[in-house]
């Protein structure tokens, strides 16, 4: 039972698709959460956009393994916690991509295509696509009322006082706009303006950013707006929400220079064309100038110009049909592996990391870039001292993706990748096997607990500011601890014996310490003590169980309510019972990876010894259970076909709210199946298990919220 990204989709099973399509889903979700929340992107475009493009051939070939939380149905991750939640009107989506020429073409034939025009001329618009965030500022009455980032689409941050210092955003329209106007458009910074912030970091020891794209979306999601006050953030309108009335303005690009006129930044490198090959030559154009525009663009964007034919094309899923953004191929360069350096990450895992001469990739300068496992490196064939070609798409981990296979690459001597840990215990090292049963590429130290790397790294995990945040216990003290022989941390209920370990020790006190203080001591345990009371969403995602991050930690603590609901659950699957198995499998977002990766975890003796340990020092709170006392609570719901009156998302999103359990296909457990236009095997599924059926106003009005 395997299947890999280049096992053709049309070969698998529905067993082997269902557990592909729940590993992509499972990595694009966390890799939104941390592009959009976290502004810390962990994939490049490029790798992110081929998780989407297999998930969609997967879906498109199983239509009947869609589930309704898929991420193919949203744009990006929810907002974050720290802003105030601003809902959309008109939802904010995403563009799809092309990535070449023949992509364009094909974009301008469907458009033909569609508006049935026998040949007659379309017209486009062709536009920078600005490096930046989307931004929806909201006017009403000519005023500036709001302003939000776009969120998953659907509901984005709150983000007015820090707009509001914006130079680029005008405050007051002048009198002939309409009565409420939504402006969107990227907040950016140009390329003069990021190198003098991060030099100023740099010189005051503040926070240094990768590149503008990051240094914008950091700057305007400040809680403090005087910070992002100080930051010269720049903004260019291309696009509208809401508008009020009829707008007389009938094409996107009258409709964008009506918006220089109010006193925006439009760009000044948007025009007008009229065929695929027009639209490609504004793209070569712009890909030439590209590195002399000021500011960072990654790809031009196309357009039908006409609105009322925007309308007519309408959207598909995520996107409009009348639009695609065309992407620039990523920056290049060419460089020297000096050397490998393996690494040992939390779970055991050896990744290796090739350090190289400095080089400027696309105005940054690279000196590490990923190998990702032994075998990339067995694939590339690269040696130590190759001459090596890296790529930087975005901003993420530059890759290396060729080496040159010149003379001197015949004379050096292929790359060992150790066969052992570089623990201590030299055990040796296995590729896990991946929930489908497949070999893995990752190779990993069997050692667990008793392998140092992964203790550290577990500790560090378990300590870090989305886990138990304690502070003034991070990467730096945790290294002290661990290989400190009079107070050690070697396991996380080590933090909470720290005070009484060291009140009993008068002859070796930390406060003797170098680098330790009586008052920064006193802090530390009085932080430590702050902890010893956690969320049980922090408390399960700081466990470090492998394929819980914390957007699964949170729901699972949702599900469950209470630790000891979780942990015998846990304990129950370990055991095989797949009552248990099944329930967990019911939680929204959660399959059998994280399920395998729960029961391995709680099978394991040492892990249990270790939880059993550290849970004696807390008090776990027990999670926020959904409502009990509207129609749908307890119940499990299942949405197909077409919804009218909300997206999908929304229902769901209400559903769980008042308490039910939204599932992906109905079962003889399932309680209530909605079903819209379109409804197929779901419905005629239902009907035969004589599930009760609703329509959309039915279900509206069960819930009370019709
Ligand atoms: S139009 C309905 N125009 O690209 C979609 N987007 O991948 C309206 N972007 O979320 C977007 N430059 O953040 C549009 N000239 C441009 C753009 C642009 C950058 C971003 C925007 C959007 C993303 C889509």
């Amino acid at each position: 039972m395997t299947s890999s990204a280049d096992t053709p989709v049309d070969t698998l099973s529905p067993l082997e698709a269902s557990a592909e399509i729940a590993r992509l889903s499972e990595a694009i979700r966390e890799a939104d959460r941390l592009y959009y929340q976290d502004d810390a992107p962990s994939l490049s475009d490029a790798d992110y956009d081929r998780l989407r493009l297999r998930l969609i051939a997967l879906e498109a070939q199983f239509p009947e393994l869609v589930r309704p939380d898929s991420p193919t149905r949203k744009v990006g991750a929810g907002p974050s916690e720290k802003f105030e939640k601003i809902r959309h009107v008109v939802p904010m989506l995403s563009l799809d991509n092309a990535f070449s020429e023949e992509d364009v073409v094909d974009f301008v034939g469907r458009v033909h295509k569609f508006l049935a025009t026998h040949g007659q001329p379309v017209t486009f618009t062709a536009e920078p696509k600005i490096d930046g965030l989307s931004l929806s500022i909201r006017y009403e009455g000519g005023r500036l009322v709001s302003a939000a980032t776009r969120g998953d689409g659907a509901e984005g941050e709150n983000v007015t006082a820090n707009v509001l210092t914006i130079a680029d955003v005008p405050q007051q329209l002048p009198g002939d706009v309409p009565a409420v106007l939504e402006v969107r458009g990227e907040v950016y910074m140009s390329h003069a303006d990021f190198a003098a912030l991060n030099a100023k970091a740099e010189a005051f020891g503040g926070k240094v950013f990768a590149n503008p794209r990051n240094a914008a979306a950091g700057s305007l999601r400040q809680l403090d707006p005087k910070i992002t006050a100080s930051r010269p953030l720049k903004f260019f309108a291309y696009a509208w929400g809401e508008i009020s009335a009829d707008w007389a303005v009938e094409t996107q690009f009258d409709r964008v220079q009506a918006f220089g006129r109010w006193g925006f930044s439009v760009n000044p490198r948007m025009v007008r064309c009229s065929s695929a090959e027009e639209l490609l030559a504004v793209y070569r154009g712009l890909e030439a100038d590209r590195a002399g525009l000021g500011y960072d663009i990654d790809g031009v964007v196309y357009k039908v110009d006409r609105i009322d034919l925007q309308t007519r094309l309408g959207f598909v899923s995520r996107s409009p049909r009348w639009a695609i953004a065309h992407k620039f191929p990523a920056e290049k360069a060419r460089t020297v592996l000096e050397g490998i350096d393996v690494q040992v990450g939390r779970t055991g895992a050896h990744t290796p990391v090739a350090r190289l001469t400095p080089v400027t990739v696309g105005g940054v300068v690279v000196t590490n870039a990923t190998l990702h496992n032994a075998d990339e490196i067995e694939r590339l064939d690269a040696r130590i001292g190759d001459t090596v070609i890296v790529q930087r798409a975005g901003d993420v981990i530059p890759q290396i993706v060729e080496v040159v296979k010149d003379d001197a690459h015949d004379g050096r001597s292929p790359f060992e990748f150790p066969h052992v840990c570089l623990c201590d215990l030299a055990t040796p090292l296995v590729r896990e096997e991946t929930a489908a049963g497949e070999e893995g590429k990752i190779r990993r130290c069997t050692g667990e607990f008793a392998c140092p790397f992964q203790r550290q790294e577990h500790l560090r995990h378990f300590v870090s500011r989305r886990a138990f945040d304690i502070e003034g216990l991070g990467e730096k003290q945790i290294e002290f601890f661990f290989h400190d022989p009079d107070l050690p941390i070697r396991e996380p209920s080590d933090i909470f014996t720290l005070a009484a370990r060291n009140a009993e020790n008068p002859l070796k006190k930390l406060e003797n310490k170098e680098g330790f203080g009586a008052v920064s001591v006193a802090k530390l345990f009085s932080a430590i003590e702050a902890r010893r009371t956690v969320s049980l969403e922090r408390f399960v995602f700081a466990l470090g169980i492998r394929n819980v991050g914390e957007t699964t930690a949170k729901q699972l603590a949702r599900a469950y309510g209470s630790w000891s609901a979780f942990h015998d659950a846990a304990e129950k699957i370990v055991a095989g019972d797949g009552v248990a198995r099944e329930e967990m499998d019911a939680i929204d977002q959660i399959g059998e990876t994280v399920i395998d990766s729960i029961a391995a975890y709680f099978r394991e003796p040492h892990n249990r010894a270790i939880v059993e340990k550290l849970v004696a020092h807390l008090t776990i709170l027990d999670a926020e259970k959904p409502k009990a006392d509207t129609a749908i609570a307890g119940k499990t719901v299942v949405f197909t076909g077409s919804l009218e009156k909300m997206t999908r998302d929304e229902a769901k999103a209400q559903a769980e709210r008042l308490g039910a359990k939204v599932a992906g296909s109905v079962s003889a457990k399932t309680h209530i199946v909605v079903a819209g236009p379109g409804a197929g095997s779901k419905l005629a599924k239902a009907q035969a298990l004589g599930v009760q059926v609703l329509s959309e106003d039915e279900w509206l009005a069960l819930v009370g919220e019709g």
